[in-house]
């Protein structure tokens, strides 16, 4: 019998009819019954691999053994007995991890021309490519991501089609639109003409007021979480890459109103007294951080706020933005940024502040998430303290740490797993083998995947 979640052929149980078989099959494959086919309980899977690094334990659990039911996790251990019935999915001497974290992508958009971009795309483009997107953000590993900023409610939309199991995808926290100031890093006409308007929805707010409201709007259409825009940036056009955007009164608002709603905060802030006025507020992350100096170092420590710092963006930008014809002031300012915030980074590698895994895909192609590892290693953590960040540091930032982010019991069933050694290699984490979300199996090398829709 071919099992449609693993595109496995599984041995047919005895005293099981061929007609019985023939409409089983017939009901698989027809559309209308596939929802159920997928939401169907299936019987136990145990997954085998030589080594389980699961996010909780300092050293890698040897010949591992994850049991599965339904889509959570019932049981790990080191050569844990494999329930009779169960379904074996023996991946040899890889290595299983915990599906990965990415704490900041814009899921809805991939690089490409400057003018292109502006002019001829639309948040309608943003909603009808964004599944791509998604699907190669899983294929890479990426089991769950927060979504950082998207136009309109397209995050919001997209999340719920992939939890509806309709689109292949990671599970997504949705952040929408992010909220900026009038002329500031999410005013996308900042130094056109001002005759010259976009009609579509935004998050640009002024004054204490204003916040609260938009605050509350993001969240009545569907926000897991409120972005906001606390200082300048890179890919925009005013002059500063790091001022503050709002002012302290503002920042606190933002925050207060979201945390009554029960909504973390992730604050954008390159400069270093906006990263501090952000903090201040009680953000639950500073995005890119790029400028902190150690005084906002020992603030996030002493406030447990976390840092998510996007440091293999850099590359990318400086390799591609100008072919793609950013204006030069972009660039200009990546220059002044990238390096220093890769030093500081290791600063805060240095000085214990809670750090958690977050790339800006989306600024470069998704599907290279996992590129940025390797940077975390260059610049100051070790590859488990790596694995970390974009585990169970990232899970504790989504507050979701009971279902994401390790691989223990009542967890979901997000596994994925490498070839060789990522303790040894950390380069092995860009070359994903293996992705279960949910106790359903979205890639397996060699194998053919087909996933019921
Ligand atoms: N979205 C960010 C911005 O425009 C990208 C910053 C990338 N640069 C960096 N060094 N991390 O501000």
């Amino acid at each position: 019998m071919f099992d449609r979640k693993t595109g496995m052929t599984l041995p047919m149980p005895s005293g099981f009819s061929v007609a019985a078989m023939l409409l089983l099959t017939a009901a698989l494959l027809n559309p209308a019954y596939a929802d159920d086919a997928r939401n169907a309980a299936p019987a136990t899977i145990a997954v085998r691999a030589a080594h389980l690094i699961d996010g909780l334990h300092e050293h890698p659990i040897e010949h591992a053994v994850v049991l599965i039911e339904g889509d959570k996790i019932s049981a790990v251990g080191s050569d844990l007995p494999i329930p009779a019935g169960a379904q074996v999915i023996d991946l040899g001497e890889a290595t299983l991890l915990p599906g990965l974290i990415d704490c900041h992508v814009h899921i809805t958009s991939n690089p490409g021309d400057y003018y292109t971009q502006l002019f001829r795309r639309s948040p309608i483009d943003q909603a009808v490519g964004a599944h791509v997107f998604a699907e190669r953000t899983l294929q890479a590993g990426f089991t769950t991501v927060r979504n950082l900023g998207s136009p309109e409610f397209i995050d919001v939309a997209l999340r719920n089609a992939i939890d509806r199991g309709e689109v292949d995808g990671p599970r997504i926290v949705a952040a929408t639109m992010p909220l900026g100031a009038t002329g500031g890093h999410a005013d996308d006409t900042t130094n056109f003409s001002p005759y010259l308007a976009f009609h579509q929805m935004t998050a640009i707010a002024d004054g204490v007021d204003a916040v609260r409201k938009q605050v509350r709007f993001n969240i009545k259409y569907g926000a897991d979480v409120i972005k906001f825009m606390a200082s300048a940036g890179v890919l925009s056009e005013e002059e500063s890459v790091g001022a503050p955007q709002y002012s302290q009164a503002e920042m606190d608002a933002i925050v207060d109103e979201a945390h009554r709603w029960g909504r973390k905060v992730a604050a954008h802030a390159h400069g270093t007294e906006a990263i501090k006025m952000a903090i201040r507020a009680g953000v639950d992350s500073v995005e890119h951080a790029s400028l902190i100096d150690d005084e906002g170092l020992a603030m996030a420590k002493q406030r447990g706020t976390y840092l998510v710092m996007d440091i293999y963006n850099d590359d990318y930008i400086l390799a591609e933005y100008a072919r793609l014809g950013y204006p030069a002031t972009t660039i200009q300012k990546e220059r002044k940024v990238g390096l220093l915030q890769r030093q500081r980074f290791q600063a805060a590698t240095r000085s214990g502040v809670k750090l958690a895994f977050g790339t800006d895909a989306g600024v470069y192609p998704h599907g290279d998430n996992a590129r940025q590892f390797a940077k975390e290693t260059d610049w100051g953590l070790t590859p488990m303290q790596a694995i970390r960040t974009a585990t169970v540091n990232a899970a504790d930032l989504l507050g979701r740490s009971d279902k994401v982010g390790s691989v223990a019991a009542d967890h979901y069933a997000d596994l994925i797993a490498v070839g060789g050694d990522p303790l040894s290699d950390i380069h092995v984490l860009e070359h994903v083998q293996f992705v279960m979300k949910g106790g359903v199996v979205y890639r397996r090398d060699g194998q053919p995947i087909a996933v019921a829709h």
